[in-house]
């Protein structure tokens, strides 16, 4: 293999680096470019079987396959290329195969380092859509009582409207459930969904939760600074659940985030504009902490423009036998088998006060399932407390102790006979085992 003195000439001026090798993998060929980059002389290297002088080289395996190897990134000392191998043909032949040495400049560099950003950025943007959802929608609130039906349909108008909410309502009776499906009910649909929960903080991390913080705005804050989660929910909804328990001075701020609708991270100079509709939700009064001076009356009214009561379970009794239908359908569909309910469990619960609301049935349904062995729920599955209110109510029966410990005998009875067989021997077992004679036995199993 010839290199012509002219190509030679333009191969020995380019700024890339080339490597020439024939089909037994000989270097026949290497310019100055080659030598700057790889910092190899060429009397290392030429006319020498390149798989000697550089072991880990791959064009002897593109001039034996005749594949090309392209964007092959390699680094010598602080110096990073990416070679492109490609077999030399001659009438269908490989005749040798060449190298082509880019050395990485600094913008390749950079464009690399902006590719993986992006890329990062793209991956938490999926992300944050997957978690910042709202789960439900107003389809999956049973409500078949007038009282709410009411309830949901009002939900469902104020949705649309787009106004800021206060959901009020006992513990368990579905606050969370509305709150999402406000959303889900609303023009921002689309937007983010972000909840916190007021309890769960205490005041100065609830501040920077919400507001964010610059870099260096208080010992402890994080490098770069934390964006707060009324600039995540831009665009959406901020769901503050147990707002109660936010402490006087925050719920000042709060007050002038929804006056001026915007905000100023803690450290921050400039304000930053949000489009944010307030979800708020409280299990507590808050006309009567207004009161106590323990919410602010202003605030109050700014929020509770369209206030929504959940009412209590045992307000609502014709939602009882609907949403006990519902959770029994969920543990029937996630054991893929059926489960029934006796009649006069189901008077028991319909005549119980549910403290707990929604959450409490649904936790006795599942409570009770768990306690059956054949998934038919009776009396004596249900919670003790839910017995004993039934045992007031006159719906459970106390039975008289004679007839209790019959029943037991007679169980107990029909297990060892089970065990031992029903024959004159087994029945001498039988007795044997239960501690009494064989004739005492016959005169029980008459
Ligand atoms: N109408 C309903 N239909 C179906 N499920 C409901 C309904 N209302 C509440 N639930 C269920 O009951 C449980 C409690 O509801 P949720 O968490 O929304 O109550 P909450 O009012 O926020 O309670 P808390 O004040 O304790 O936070 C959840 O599992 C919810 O899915
Ligand atoms: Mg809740």
């Amino acid at each position: 293999m010839n290199i012509n003195s002219w190509v030679k000439i333009i191969l020995d001026s380019l700024y890339d680096g080339v490597l020439i090798a024939d089909s037994d993998y000989i270097v026949r060929y290497i310019n100055p470019a080659y030598t700057r980059i790889t910092q190899v002389e060429a009397e290392h290297i030429l006319e020498k079987p390149l798989t000697d002088t550089r072991p880990g080289a791959r064009l002897p395996y593109v001039i034996k396959s005749g594949k090309q190897l392209l964007g092959v990134p390699r680094k010598v000392g602080n110096v990073e290329y990416i070679v492109n191998m490609v077999p030399i043909m001659e009438n269908g032949e490989i005749i040798g195969g060449i190298s082509i040495l880019n050395e990485v400049n600094d913008i390749y560099k950079l464009t690399e380092q902006l590719k993986q950003s992006t890329m990062t950025i793209k991956k938490l943007e999926t992300r944050m859509k997957s978690i910042e959802k709202a789960k439900y929608v107003f389809g999956d609130i049973i409500s078949v009582d007038k009282k709410s039906l009411d309830t949901k349909n009002l939900a469902i108008k104020i949705a649309e409207k787009g106004t800021n909410v206060l959901i009020t309502g006992e513990s368990g009776t579905g606050k969370e459930l509305y709150a999402h499906s406000i959303h889900n009910g609303s023009k921002r649909q689309d937007g983010p969904f972000i909840a916190v929960n007021c309890a769960t903080f205490d005041s100065s991390l609830l501040e920077s939760e919400l507001f964010g913080y610059e870099e260096g705005a208080f010992t402890g804050a994080k490098k770069g600074g934390k964006i707060g989660l009324f600039e995540l929910a831009n665009g959406g909804t901020l769901f503050l659940d147990e707002i109660s328990e936010m402490n006087y001075g925050l719920q000042a701020k709060l007050l002038r985030v929804l006056q001026e609708n915007t905000i100023r991270r803690i450290g921050g100079l400039s304000e930053i504009s949000i489009d944010v509709r307030i979800i708020a939700a409280t299990n507590r009064n808050l006309e009567k902490m207004i009161e106590e001076n323990k919410f602010r009356r202003d605030l109050f009214y700014r929020i509770a423009i369209f206030p929504i009561n959940i009412p209590p379970l045992r307000e609502r009794k014709e939602d009882i036998k609907p949403l006990i239908d519902y959770f029994m359908n969920q543990i029937a569909n996630e054991l893929k088998r059926s489960i029934n309910i006796s009649e006069d469990v189901l008077k028991i619960l319909y005549n119980y006060e549910w403290p707990g609301n929604i959450r409490e049935l649904k936790n006795t349904i599942e409570f009770a399932a768990n306690m059956t062995d054949d998934y038919n729920i009776r009396v004596d599955h249900l919670p003790k407390i839910i017995q004993a209110e039934g045992i007031k109510k006159n719906l459970i029966k106390l039975k008289p102790l004679e007839e209790v410990a019959k029943e037991a005998e007679i169980a107990e009875i029909k297990k060892a006979i089970y065990t031992y067989g029903d024959t004159v021997e087994g029945k001498k077992k039988v007795a044997k085992a239960l501690g009494i004679s064989l004739a005492t036995l016959y005169n029980k199993l008459k």
